[in-house]
């Protein structure tokens, strides 16, 4: 399946969520911890934001905890809670549970609800962890899960384990792609097909990134320790060779890549606050 980013399917898609929102009680919008804001849909919230929203920053266990603190700090007061989630780690359920029974606002929905469960949408970009997010809460393996964005295609109701039911959304969902950085942080997180990008481009702006904001990181991984720290080419070069991939630059590309996206070069995070950012 191709994705299509054709405005009329876009606007077809935000409309179709926007009808829903009669038959839920609030949304939940799931983004990657790693770049809250470079993974949120930029046009839903003017759909959604009338119920409450609840953001989850999902694969917390791969972010910067600096990060997240200080996008926490900053958009505290634009959603109804931020919530923090790792959900491929088995406790999920009881710690998502405990975040939101602990907010107000959802107190607060518990307390007038007229039917046995609440109900929500639940919305998300691709490869953001939405089905994993959602297959845990159901226990069932319902939302199918999958590496390619754009699989979920139609909305549809999933029953929890708990007093709770979630309006599924389509995959199709895209994120942000206000200008060629954030289209590249969303290449690197996956959320883009694999296939439509170029990975020694996103290895190299990845290389370059983190060298400047986490500088120990590549040559600890790689176990490299001779090679200029502002020059990502000469950077790329030394790696595929000490993977002993000889010139085959985009099979050690394509590894970089993943080994950053499976947490193996720790927690780092792709959209920055305050002044820490060094830019790329
Ligand atoms: P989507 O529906 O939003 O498109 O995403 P999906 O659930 O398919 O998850 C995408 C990838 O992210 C999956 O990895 C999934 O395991 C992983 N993931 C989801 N939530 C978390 C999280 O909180 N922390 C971490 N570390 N990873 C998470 P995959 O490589 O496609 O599959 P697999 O590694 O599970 O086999």
């Amino acid at each position: 399946q191709q994705i299509q980013w054709f405005p009329g399917h876009m606007a077809k898609t935000i409309r179709e969520i926007g009808e829903q929102m009669k038959l839920v009680d609030f949304s939940l919008e799931i983004v990657d911890a790693r770049a809250p804001e470079s993974t949120q849909n930029p046009q839903i919230m003017d759909s959604i934001s009338v119920k409450p929203v609840f953001l989850i920053l999902n694969k917390i266990d791969l972010a910067d905890a600096r990060q997240v603190h200080k996008f926490v700090a900053a958009n505290k007061d634009k959603f109804a809670g931020i919530l923090t989630t790792d959900a491929k780690m088995g406790l999920l359920s009881k710690d998502f549970l405990r975040q939101l029974k602990t907010n107000p606002v959802y107190a607060k929905m518990v307390e007038n609800k007229k039917a046995a469960s609440l109900k929500a949408l639940v919305v998300g970009t691709p490869n953001v962890g939405k089905s994993t997010f959602i297959n845990h809460l159901a226990g069932k393996n319902i939302a199918r899960t999958a590496n390619t964005p754009g699989v979920t295609r139609f909305l549809y109701w999933i029953r929890t384990k708990y007093d709770l039911d979630f309006l599924d959304t389509p995959g199709l969902l895209w994120p942000k792609f206000e200008n060629q950085e954030i289209g590249t942080k969303i290449g690197i997180l996956g959320g883009i097909k694999d296939t439509l990008l170029a990975p020694d481009d996103l290895a190299l702006w990845l290389i370059s990134f983190i060298q400047k904001n986490y500088p120990t990181v590549i040559a600890t991984r790689y176990k490299i320790s001779h090679f200029p720290l502002d020059n990502p080419i000469a950077a790329l070069m030394s790696i595929t060779s000490q993977l002993g991939m000889r010139q085959d630059f985009e099979k050690a590309s394509l590894k970089i890549i993943n080994d950053f996206r499976s947490g193996k070069f720790g927690q780092i995070s792709l959209d920055f606050y305050g002044d820490d950012y060094i830019e790329n």
